[in-house]
């Protein structure tokens, strides 16, 4: 019988070493591959810090608009904040910090903030205590301005689930800021993904018919006229994305409420809701946008933008991604010139674009969204799409449903 490896026992194989060698090599890969995967390799972390101001009583979530009484209190806590840790040690570690809530507190509020750094693993003590130093010096330096309560700061690490979770919730804010660049549904331009997450497009019997805007997890503000003579929930469906053929989510219509004043000749409370039979989760590509309070105001010149799948000129193609154009409130006296839309335009319908044409919204662009962002670039639903004089033309800017003009009848049908 033959007997193998008689000399095996001197030396080992040559194959047997090379397997040897291997899978030490493989053993130990692994083992440095998963000690700097856990110690070295950055990753997201997300903190809640919250802190005391004596005072004045705020009672505020981001999941509903801020009021404008505490907008320049945030805005001014959160450019310090910025500007803090960008001024500090751990700026390459520093993404961002934003307020989430104000809520009522002893004689005064508590300020919750969410705040989000990259680091690796091995700094997460050292990294910990920088930023609740950087906070308490800031906090120190602006206790007399914001009335704070020193010794009321906390910081407490929290999953990103959670964290995402809370953002997503939030009214009006984007994934992606994709404005203030272009200009120019008439000369506009592709929407980035996420960037208006609120934007949804109505389908009647499956097709692209109009424009809605997410306000709650189960309702949507569109025009009226989108839904003369197709007021049949069943015909609906509410789709979400920046793609007409690929959206991210479809939710069916339960209810459509048309304001009993709408007129189809003048086109006044030109408004509708669309109740959804399910609610919408929230995630980072779908959101709601902040309803005005009925006292907001814009200016003539205010910069404002208008989305939409509409035509992309008259009786145009459409274009199948979302468009967005940054236009310009005109103020109504501007607009009811005898030259321009002379006297059509109503105390509850407002006009934007720009007098030479340029960008403009345009069929199919109907019921959907023109938005306002405030000084914290938290966005506000200032405009439904609702008639024009053509699209893009001299003298004839867009019109649309002032929404703050209907911010009681929005409350009292939806509670929102
Ligand atoms: N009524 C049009 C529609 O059904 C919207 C027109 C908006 N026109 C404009 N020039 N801005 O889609």
């Amino acid at each position: 019988m033959y007997r193998p490896g008689v000399s095996s026992r001197r030396s080992f194989p040559v194959w047997m070493v090379v397997l040897i060698t291997l899978g030490v090599m493989a053993i130990l890969g692994l083992t440095i591959g998963l000690l700097v995967h856990f110690l070295a390799i950055e990753r997201y972390y997300y903190y809640q810090g919250s802190f005391h101001i004596s005072g004045v009583t705020y009672n505020e979530t981001c999941e509903n608009a801020a009021s404008q009484a505490s907008t320049p209190l945030s805005k001014d806590i959160e450019t310090q904040m910025f500007n803090a840790f960008q001024n500090s040690s751990v700026y390459k570690e520093y993404i961002s910090s934003h307020i989430i809530k104000l809520l009522p507190y002893a004689n005064g509020s508590n300020i919750q903030t969410q705040l989000i750094f990259r680091f690796p693993p091995a700094k997460r003590e050292s990294m910990r205590t920088k930023i609740e130093a950087i906070l308490h010096q800031l906090l120190k330096e602006n206790m007399a301005s914001w009335n704070v309560v020193l010794g009321s700061i906390k910081l407490t690490e929290i999953s990103k689930t959670n964290a995402e979770k809370f953002t997503n919730n939030c009214c009006g804010r984007q994934l992606t800021n994709s404005i203030k660049a272009d200009n120019r549904i008439v000369n506009g331009k592709r929407a980035l993904e996420g960037a208006w997450p609120w934007q949804a497009d109505l389908q009647w019997k499956g097709k692209q018919h109009c424009g809605a805007s997410l306000i709650g997890s189960k309702w949507l503000l569109s025009a009226a006229h989108c839904f003369a003579k197709k007021n049949n929930s069943e015909d609906w469906t509410v789709n979400f994305g920046t793609i007409v053929n690929k959206p991210y989510l479809t939710q069916k219509v339960q209810n459509i409420i048309i304001h009993d004043n709408y007129s189809s000749s003048a086109f006044h409370d030109d408004i509708a809701l669309v109740q959804l039979e399910k609610e919408v989760v929230f995630t980072k590509y779908v959101r709601k946008i902040c309803l005005p309070e009925a006292k907001m105001q814009l200016k003539e010149n205010d910069s404002v933008v208008v989305t939409g799948w509409g035509t992309l000129y008259m009786n145009g193609p459409l274009p199948g991604t979302l468009q967005q154009a940054l236009v310009k409130i005109i103020d109504n006296k501007n607009c009811n010139a005898p030259y321009a839309l002379a006297g059509m335009v109503t105390d509850t319908m407002l006009c934007a674009g720009f007098m030479s044409g340029e960008s403009d919204s345009c069929q199919n662009d109907s019921g959907g969204p023109l938005v306002y962002p405030d000084s914290r670039d938290i966005w506000h639903l200032v405009g439904i799409v609702s008639w024009g004089k053509g699209c893009g033309q001299k003298n004839k800017p867009g019109v649309y449903t002032r929404v703050t003009s209907y911010r009681d009848w929005i409350a009292s049908k939806t509670g929102i």
